[in-house]
């Protein structure tokens, strides 16, 4: 049932329990949830976003009692959240949908809405509701072009949509675990948000001016101390990295799986905090979560059919998509006959604007002089990070 969060102010939740994956791509090892937002002023009713529309029938069960609803306000036009908007206008032939200019065109195109139902807002447009105010604050690229925020002046909530959110089903109406919240933020942040830091970072000022008693978004559960949260993307969006290497690889005869160890041992050595992760078992979302503050990244890989192991290449190109802030980034490749592995890798990391430290290759089984080269990556990291005086 819809839960009140202030007087005529509903939070309503459908909570996705199961879900393992999300966008067939995001590993969720929490499950989801979608929030809308129901808020009933003197005069007019508005649902916030709605769910996914393969969850519309807890959305209406939340909803079996109101009779009116006089605006659907779409914050953010992906289907997770717009989907249902069809069905709700179907049960509310009354309602109008209210949506930035950039969202019109994308919710006519994806939900085939009527042109003559939206409105559309500007930046710092507001809403009456008879007793109640929303205005609308548009934030570009959180994470697609057309999103906006709704802050509720009278109940100071702001409303954000993807933004703050975090993938975690749980029946908390707000953050009551932080250090559980804070991983899934991250993971949420960092799969999403991370490839829009810098549009993310250019806009984030545009928060001070309110006053905020809760951020309520469309993933997981509210945050009553919004400070805790804001805190958490001030440093994830910051330019500035941590004294953190990130060594994703694959092994398959087990050349690679010694360089890589080696190159741990010797980091710890140096107290450079490094993560390795096994690519055959990663969960993708972990590696994504280790790029948001990595100085460093080393891909390490065997050679297949001349190119990179397909699996590191598919890691790649997702750190490539994700924009992660690394300042370096070297490769160590092992081939049994041939190969270019590191001419390849160079080219699936456009995104990354990281400097090259010199790249490894071993043929067959490492010997000597490659971990004396490993240690000599080891060493090279460890002076730029000091250089830049990097901290864990
Ligand atoms: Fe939760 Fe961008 O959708």
């Amino acid at each position: 049932m819809a839960r009140q969060i202030k007087e005529n102010v509903f939070f309503l939740s459908a909570r996705d329990w199961n879900n393992r994956l999300f966008d067939a791509l995001i590993p969720l090892p929490d499950g989801t949830s979608y929030n809308a937002y129901l808020v009933k002023g003197s005069d007019k009713t508005v649902l916030i976003d709605t769910v996914e529309p393969k969850m519309a029938n807890v959305l209406f069960d939340q909803l079996k009692n109101e009779k009116k609803i006089d605006y659907i306000i779409s914050l953010h036009a992906e289907q997770d959240h717009s989907g249902a908007i069809p069905m709700v206008l179907e049960k509310y032939p009354n309602a109008k949908v209210i949506t930035s200019t950039k969202g019109k065109d994308l919710i006519i195109e994806h939900l085939s809405i009527p042109e003559e139902k939206i409105i559309t807002v500007e930046d710092g447009e507001e809403l009456s509701l008879g007793n109640k105010t929303l205005k609308f604050i548009h934030y570009p690229w959180v994470h697609w072009p057309e999103t906006m925020l709704a802050y509720l002046k009278e109940d100071k909530i702001l409303i954000t949509c993807d933004f703050f959110g975090s993938h975690l089903a749980t029946t908390d109406m707000y953050v009551t675990d932080e250090c559980k919240t804070y991983e899934s933020a991250k993971r949420y942040y960092a799969e999403i948000m991370m490839p829009y830091r810098k549009l993310i970072q250019k806009n984030f000022s545009k928060l001070d001016e309110y006053d905020i008693d809760i951020i309520a978004p469309s993933h997981g559960p509210m945050y009553d101390k919004p400070q805790f949260i804001v805190n958490a993307y001030k440093d994830w969006l910051s330019d500035t990295v941590k004294n953190i290497v990130v060594i994703p690889y694959i092994s398959m005869h087990g050349s690679v799986e010694k360089m890589v160890q080696y190159l741990v041992h010797c980091l710890e050595q140096k107290g450079v905090k490094a993560y390795l992760f096994d690519l055959t078992v990663t969960d993708i979302g972990q590696l994504a979560i280790t790029l948001v503050d990595a100085a460093t990244i080393v891909i390490a890989t065997p050679t297949v059919i001349g190119e990179p192991h397909p699996m590191v290449t598919y890691a790649t190109i997702i750190a490539n998509l994700l924009k992660p802030k690394a300042k370096f980034i070297s490769v160590i490749a092992s081939y049994a006959w041939g190969g270019k592995a590191i001419e390849k890798i160079a080219q699936l990391t456009p995104n990354i604007k990281a400097e090259l430290i010199d790249p490894i290759l071993v043929k067959g089984h490492p010997q000597k002089s490659d971990f004396e080269a490993i240690e000599k990556l080891a060493n090279k990291i460890y002076e730029k990070h000091s250089e830049n005086n990097l901290k864990n």
